[in-house]
């Protein structure tokens, strides 16, 4: 039942699966606020769940009633992926098992590949005709593949994996180095897999409106400590929480689904992992992270940027490492 039926504006559908865990938690209220889609976007959430999560489930859709959204108009709870995807126009994949300390996310393959075997193939039948989808559990390059084989009616470039959330730690990381604010920090594209290989590339940033290397004047810190720290991120919060993030995993949520569908600032990208097509001498048919913009509906790999031979090394191991999850995957199912 809608409660909010007088709204103008037509309802954008939302599925969110693992709506009952960390990142859940911390992201269907931004959602429902309006901070994904705009304050005048009234927002539909399908709130999906495996059988053991229904009760908890329960419970946050009891929270998202008391906070009396004026935006919220619907909350479908459900375990069942042909009733959560009925129509959606975004899927956001969250829901999967998350690694715990000492693994690497690419040993989650066995574990949550399957599971978007069954939510591609819902999704390819029950979605709306515009369907976008975010898939956010690890390893998400090589899960969004998975879904995407699984969805044949859907356009390959309607395929979405998450490195926000380490564009913008690496943004943070190069700000606290110059001593600047972090708004500062422009054109800083991680390339690659979402794993401790992944390339954020400071040949290419920009800092206050100057190369990065000029102003940090030290290759050596940006080679030896800063890649390896953006990429060994999600273990350093693992050891420290004693569970991996979940609130700035959430706010990368908002900030990729905005930037894929908001004007991208003139000369400015963000990093998106989407289906490549052989853009910068990355092989075809990957999920992979890129350097993204968007004209509010259409998004686009930007052209142009220049790659140095050590960052064309780096993304090529990081694409490497791609190949060889498509086939292990591949393998196993
Ligand atoms: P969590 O364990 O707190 O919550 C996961 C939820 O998913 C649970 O409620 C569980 O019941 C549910 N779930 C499990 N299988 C499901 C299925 N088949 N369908 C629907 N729901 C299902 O975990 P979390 O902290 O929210 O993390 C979720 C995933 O996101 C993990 O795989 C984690 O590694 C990944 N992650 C990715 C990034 C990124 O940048 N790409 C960042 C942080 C976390
Ligand atoms: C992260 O980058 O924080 C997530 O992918 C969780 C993890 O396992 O590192």
């Amino acid at each position: 039942p809608y409660r909010n039926q007088s709204m103008s504006k037509k309802p954008i559908r939302v599925a969110i699966t693992g709506a009952a865990g960390n990142i859940g938690y911390a992201l269907l209220f931004r959602i429902a606020s309006g901070q994904m889609f705009g304050p005048d976007q009234p927002v539909a959430l399908n709130l999906i769940e495996i059988e053991p999560g229904m009760n908890a489930l329960r419970g946050v859709a009891m929270e998202l009633d008391d906070c009396a959204f004026p935006l919220l108009t619907e909350i479908v709870q459900t375990s069942d992926l042909n009733v959560g995807f009925k129509d959606v126009n975004w899927a956001l994949l969250v829901g999967s098992v998350p690694r715990k300390q000492g693994m690497e996310r690419a040993d989650l393959l066995g574990i949550n590949g399957k599971i978007f075997v069954g939510q591609g193939k819902a999704i390819n039948d029950n979605a709306a005709a515009d369907v976008r989808i975010l898939v956010v559990g690890n390893p998400c390059n090589t899960n969004c593949l998975i879904a995407q084989k699984h969805a044949p009616k859907i356009p390959a470039e309607r395929w979405f994996a998450m490195t926000r959330l380490d564009e913008n730690r690496a943004k943070t990381q190069l700000a606290q180095k110059a001593s600047v604010p972090v708004k500062d920090i422009a054109n800083l594209c991680v390339w690659g897999n979402h794993s401790p290989t992944m390339f954020p590339d400071f040949y290419n940033a920009k800092i206050s409106g100057k190369p990065a290397l000029d102003v940090i004047g030290d290759e050596t810190w940006l080679k030896d400590t800063f890649v390896p720290k953006v990429g060994k991120r999600g273990a350093e919060i693992i050891a420290a929480r004693g569970a991996s993030s979940a609130a700035s995993a959430a706010n990368a949520v908002v900030d990729t689904v905005v930037s894929l569908t908001t004007k991208t600032a003139p000369s400015e990208f963000h990093s998106v992992c989407v289906l490549s097509s052989g853009e910068y001498g990355v092989p075809e048919g990957i999920i992979t992270s890129l350097p993204i913009k968007s004209d509010g509906e259409k998004w686009e790999v930007v052209k142009g940027v220049q790659l140095t031979d050590y960052a064309k090394e780096q993304i090529a191991k990081s694409n490497q490492e791609l190949l060889d999850e498509r086939e292990m995957a591949l393998a196993a199912l």
